[in-house]
């Protein structure tokens, strides 16, 4: 499909494809397509939902390096206690490498090969560098993953069993960040990682489960938000779905974090800018003390009169417990969406009555 990539602070337009910053501010970019120019088959609606369906709604020529990503279960939330509320489980944990991040290591990986590159750098909690690996490995790309020294020792493993190389930063994942991306100016590898290529993957989260629910809106789309990308991408695949005719309404999206960790929620709560704040929780999947899509994902919750929800280490682990009963295996990032609708209910069971919700389960336990 064609494209054009924007920034999102200055407006300018980006020429480099390889981009993965704005030349001028180094702000993050955003893909804009022309809506009017695209014509979906007629059949669109009744196409399974896999990541192929939806070629003509991101930035590339073909998908050559999927793996079979997408077409993950939406099924009626197992675990018991919640009344009347109830809530659909989006099971992202159904991927190939286990998470949501394998819809975006698709389209990224894919744009190294279509560019001409040999290999592909990222900075990762965990998740995505274990994706971005696979991924590069199995297109024949080499990759070098960024992570933090306190990195959970079993996605480290991981990581070095799909052959990438890893270097380890002293502090935290935003280091990682500035060290993956300061090798990727000096080197000539593709830059993966939570930028606009990324957010196009991701965003067929959205057009997947409002599939799957035939075009009926949730009332709720509950979302982990570490980076902050998986929320803004649900909130540009829904915006897209509209302004393709395909639903009538917008879904509100709540964002959770842990009380550890919870930059996004204390700036959209207080009307404040987001500053950086030292991570710490169990969740080690979403802990970023600065999330790269923050003041996008504020503007999404904004225009969907969104909510921003912090819960406690001990209740996100519970919340994990909770689901494993169930057979539904996620590691505590995976599982914030969950804790965030158990505290909504806890708050006010009436702020959910009768309200349809969905809560995206992103990543298995290890
Ligand atoms: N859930 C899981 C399991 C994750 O791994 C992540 C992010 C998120 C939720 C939050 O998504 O960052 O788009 O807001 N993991 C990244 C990583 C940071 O490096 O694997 P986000």
């Amino acid at each position: 499909m064609e494209y054009r990539l924007r920034c999102t602070r200055c407006s300018s337009y980006q020429r480099d494809r390889a981009a993965f910053r704005c030349a001028s501010c180094n702000s993050v970019l955003n893909v804009e397509y022309d809506y009017d120019s695209i014509s979906l088959p007629r059949n669109f609606r009744r196409q399974r939902p896999v990541m192929g369906k939806y070629l003509r709604l991101l930035p590339l020529e073909s998908l050559a390096a999927g793996q079979g990503e997408g077409a993950t279960p939406l099924l009626p939330n197992p675990v018991k206690g919640y009344g009347r509320c109830s809530a659909l489980l989006k099971l992202e944990t159904g991927n190939p490498t286990g998470s949501f991040k394998d819809r975006g290591s698709a389209v990224e990986v894919t744009k190294a090969l279509e560019l001409g590159y040999d290999s592909v750098v990222c900075a990762s909690t965990g998740n995505m560098g274990i994706s971005v690996a696979h991924y590069a490995r199995l297109a024949g790309l080499k990759a070098t993953i960024f992570i933090s020294r306190s990195a959970n020792p079993r996605k480290a493993a991981r990581i070095r069993k799909e052959r990438a190389s890893i270097v380890r930063v002293a502090t935290d994942f935003n280091e990682a960040v500035r060290e993956a991306e300061r090798r990727a100016a000096s080197g000539s590898a593709f830059v993966c990682g939570d930028y606009h290529y990324r957010k196009e993957g991701q965003k067929t989260v959205a057009y997947e489960l409002l599939d799957q629910l035939g075009y009926r809106v949730p009332d709720l789309l509950f979302v982990p938000v570490g980076n902050a990308t998986l929320l803004s991408a649900l909130y540009k695949g829904a915006r897209e779905y509209l302004a393709l005719g395909m639903i009538e309404r917008m879904p509100r999206l709540v964002a959770v974090q842990s009380s550890g960790c919870d930059p996004l929620v204390k700036a959209y709560n207080r009307g404040e800018k987001i500053g950086y704040l030292r991570p710490r929780t169990v969740a080690d999947a979403i802990a970023v003390g600065y999330p790269t899509f923050g003041a996008a994902a504020i503007a999404a919750l904004k225009k969907t009169r969104g909510m921003a929800i912090r819960v406690p280490d001990s209740r996100i682990l519970s919340a994990t417990r909770g689901l494993g009963a169930v057979s539904v295996r996620a590691e505590p990032g995976g599982a914030a969406g969950f804790a965030g609708f158990a505290e909504m209910y806890r708050a006010s069971a009436r702020a959910l009555a009768g309200r349809s919700a969905v809560i995206v389960v992103t990543g298995k336990n290890r």
